[in-house]
């Protein structure tokens, strides 16, 4: 199945997603077209390297395909500078010039990485997303958003830079462990939440389906969420306007993250983030009565966590979204649910700001 992201402005810069089982296998001749390049370097994370990079660098071999493994430590602790640092050093040691082209194979973490090595390697050089778990595959994969965290925040620093390609492979989902599911499952519930109510009950009717890993169940979940992911960006490319909704739940998870040193998996501080947000939606008047309880029912069902880590109190995380604020020169802005399937604009702003007497109110429970 295809899904082609069609981005107004640069026209060029569309590409498509493929989505299906054994992709991987293909990969060879799948790239050739939208990615050409004398040589790949594919970069992937220690993980990641052993259970399919090796392989897929023999098979692009056995298909004459020149490609070299690039990997560093996993985690989302390496989404650094340094790391960005060692991998362009690497690729610049190894002699690779303006003809090559990047595979960023794993998960966000690797996507964000690579994709910000690609953007800046020799001033930009094309590459190719294959994500390898769910959060990567609906999420992290789409919107051409590369870069790396700083000590003042997540994603300080980096470049949007499209993919020409993204291959996402759903048999690779097989070795995922269930807390990573359950973390991509969370991005599924929000982008269920932000535009699509059937998708909702979908994902509440399916939940077995969903956490036992049934390849049709898995299959339409990638579908659909791919489908909004790509019809926000592509219609918003730079994030200006409504691409903002994708943002729900993620002021109070940035905060979460940043308080408790990345110790809760994104997709997990998303579904506290969300839990939050949609209650906050409801207390001040913009939610239906109803919308906050079953969104947190939902995540509660898939395992996700809902409530904030004794390690990040309401005082704590305030705190670290003022920091937030002042690094990126705004204010502390949240993207907030009229109903499930529904968010709210405000005039032409599909983000609003909220008393901080209340946004305290809400974190502390009460
Ligand atoms: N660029 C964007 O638009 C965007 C959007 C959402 C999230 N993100 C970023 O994505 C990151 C989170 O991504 P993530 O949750 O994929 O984390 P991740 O990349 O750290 O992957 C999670 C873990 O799973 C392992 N793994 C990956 N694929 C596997 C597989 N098939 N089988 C077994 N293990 C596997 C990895 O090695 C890692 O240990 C965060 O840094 C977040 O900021 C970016
Ligand atoms: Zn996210």
């Amino acid at each position: 199945m295809t899904i082609r992201v069609a981005i107004a402005e640069p026209r060029n810069t569309s590409y498509d997603i493929l989505i299906g089982r054994g992709l991987l296998a293909d990969l060879p001749a799948l790239v050739n077209a939208p990615c050409p390049a004398a040589r790949y370097a594919v970069i992937t994370d220690s993980h990641v390297a052993t259970l399919y990079g090796k392989k897929l660098v023999a098979r692009c071999h056995d298909a004459t395909l020149h490609a070299e493994l690039f990997e560093f430590p996993a985690g989302e602790a390496n989404k650094t500078r340094e790391t960005w640092a060692s991998l362009s050093d690497r690729l610049l040691q190894r002699q690779f010039g303006r003809d090559c082209g990047v595979i960023a194979l794993g998960g966000g973490v690797v996507g964000d990485v690579a994709g910000f090595v690609a953007a800046t390697y020799l001033r930009g050089v094309p590459y190719v997303q294959v994500p390898t778990t769910l959060l990567a595959m609906i999420d992290s994969s789409i919107g051409g958003k590369t870069g790396v965290d700083v000590p003042a925040g997540k994603n300080l620093l980096g470049a949007f830079h499209q993919p020409r390609l993204v291959l996402a492979d759903l048999g690779l989902l097989g070795t995922l462990p269930a807390p990573q599911l359950a973390a991509g499952v969370a991005e599924a519930v929000k982008h269920a939440a932000i535009a699509d109510a059937d998708y909702f009950a979908f994902l509440e009717r399916e939940h077995d389906a969903v956490t036992t890993g049934q390849p049709d169940a898995l299959e339409q979940l990638v579908r659909r969420s791919v489908e909004i992911k790509a019809g926000v960006v592509a219609a918003d490319e730079r994030e200006t306007g409504r691409r903002a909704i994708l943002n729900f739940g993620h002021t109070v998870a940035h905060a979460v993250e940043a308080t408790v040193k990345f110790a809760v998996l994104h997709g997990a501080a998303v579904a506290i983030g969300m839990a939050y947000e949609a209650r906050l939606a409801e207390v001040l008047g913009i939610a239906a009565a109803g919308t906050a309880d079953r969104i947190r029912k939902l995540l509660e069902r898939y395992g996700l966590p809902v409530e904030l880590p004794k390690s990040a109190p309401a005082d704590a995380l305030l705190a670290t979204m003022q920091l937030d604020k002042k690094a990126r020169a705004g204010t502390v802005r949240f993207a907030l649910p009229e109903a499930v399937g529904r968010m709210h604009a405000d005039g032409s702003s599909w983000t609003m700001t909220a008393p901080e007497r209340v946004v305290r109110e809400v974190l502390a429970g009460r």
